[in-house]
């Protein structure tokens, strides 16, 4: 694999490139100028990622003759909301933007979805690139043009679609990010594994442990092959009106689980993921569709890199099957009364499933809240 690699995401004429590799921050005021209307843009991140790694990137901006006016937000979820919000397009419209004007979200997800909102909804939407900082934000959240921030009624309530002008991965940054934050990630690399690619999730039972612990390469080509499979299923239902489900493999568990822990350091999404997709094996294997080898085997692989694998992460919680279950419901992906699950056939054989019924469910939870 050269040093970098880039993958297209197929929009007609919202196309756009992820670029992926080593040096690509340094490199970064190079790569973005063909797509900038004008060489200016502001720089949105937060304290975290300002103290690590903003001098390089404005360096690189610098050296790229584009003009950066950078703007630090608090590090953490809770920076994903409509105060927040509020606060950073008036710091924004403060600046005097105009169309032209391009926001970079340099930062993780929460970084990502924020910027990318107020890009959307500032003058009726300008051009945004993503620089994401966390392989969460690397193979998911930066990629497809979902953006959005919390509500009090609950997570991603409010967003819009917005596809950005450009996506930067580069490996290298990742080398300051928590092992936490690291594993939380992978659990989303997985998932594109579990979801249509068996033979991938085979590599990262040979590689995941390495690449947790930062293996340069095992990363880059872990990041191309999960922004390859997030490119083509955007590519195909950019709105989710079908396929892009799948992407919610392991999510619906996932969010009553962190509705639950109260989106706090309890219990990351990536963690809340993790969980989720061995829940979601273990119910597609209880309901018959599903070889309970591919269910162990999936928790095996899980467990060993160090993801949490069951609600028995913590004692700090006492889990009420009812409750996760009313969580499930109010989660906005429930159609007419009916929840929507991404269940198995097997491992790299997902699928969307409308009709599981609410007894065998309340059943599977109850055995999965004891065990
Ligand atoms: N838009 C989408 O399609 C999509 C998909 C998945 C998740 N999300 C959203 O993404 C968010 C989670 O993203 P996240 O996991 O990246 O969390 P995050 O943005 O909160 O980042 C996690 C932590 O890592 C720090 N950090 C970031 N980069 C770093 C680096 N290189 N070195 C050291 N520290 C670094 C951050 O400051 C933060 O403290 C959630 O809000 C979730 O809803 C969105």
């Amino acid at each position: 694999m050269t040093a970098h690699e880039t993958v297209r995401v197929e929009l007609g004429s919202r196309s756009y490139d992820i670029v992926v590799g080593d040096d690509v921050l340094a490199s970064a005021g190079e790569m973005m100028a063909p797509v900038l209307r004008r060489p200016r843009v502001i720089v949105v991140t937060d304290r975290h990622v300002a103290d690590l790694h903003l001098e390089t990137l404005l360096r690189s901006l610098s050296d790229g003759a584009v003009d950066a006016i950078p703007i630090v937000l608090d590090a953490g979820e809770q920076t994903k909301d409509i105060s927040h919000f509020g606060k950073l397009m008036d710091a924004i419209l403060g600046r005097g933007i105009d169309r032209d004007t391009a926001l970079v979200a340099f930062g993780g997800g929460v970084v990502g979805d924020l910027t990318g909102f107020v890009a959307a909804t500032a003058l009726r939407g300008i051009d945004f690139i993503q620089i994401p900082t966390t392989l969460l934000a690397q193979v998911d959240s930066s990629v497809g043009g979902k953006t959005g921030i919390n509500s009090p009624h609950g997570k991603n309530l409010i967003g819009a679609f917005h596809q950005p002008r450009l996506v930067l991965a580069d490996s290298r940054v990742l080398r300051t990010l928590p092992r936490r934050e690291m594993l939380a990630g992978y659990a989303e690399v997985v998932k594109y594994g579990l979801i249509r690619d068996a033979a991938f999730f085979g590599w990262l039972e040979g590689h995941g442990a390495d690449l947790v612990d930062g293996d340069p390469a095992k990363i880059r080509q872990a990041v191309v092959t999960s922004c390859r499979a997030k490119a083509a299923i955007v590519a195909a239902d950019e709105r989710e009106a079908g396929e892009r489900a799948l992407l919610n493999l392991g999510h619906t568990f996932g969010h009553a689980l962190e509705a639950e822990t109260g989106y706090s350091n309890t219990l990351l999404h990536g963690e809340a993921v993790a969980i989720g997709m061995v829940m979601a094996f273990d119910l597609s294997a209880r309901l018959g569709l599903c070889p309970p080898d591919d269910a162990a085997r999936v928790r095996r692989h899980l467990a060993a890199v160090g993801l949490p694998t069951g609600t028995n992460f913590t004692n700090s919680v006492l889990w009420d099957p009812a409750r996760l279950m009313s969580h499930m419901g109010r989660d906005k992906k429930a159609k007419g009364g009916k929840l929507t699950f991404i269940l198995v056939h097997g491992i790299g054989d997902a699928f969307v499933s409308h009709d599981v019924p609410v007894k065998e469910l309340s059943a599977f939870m109850e055995g999965a809240v004891a065990a």
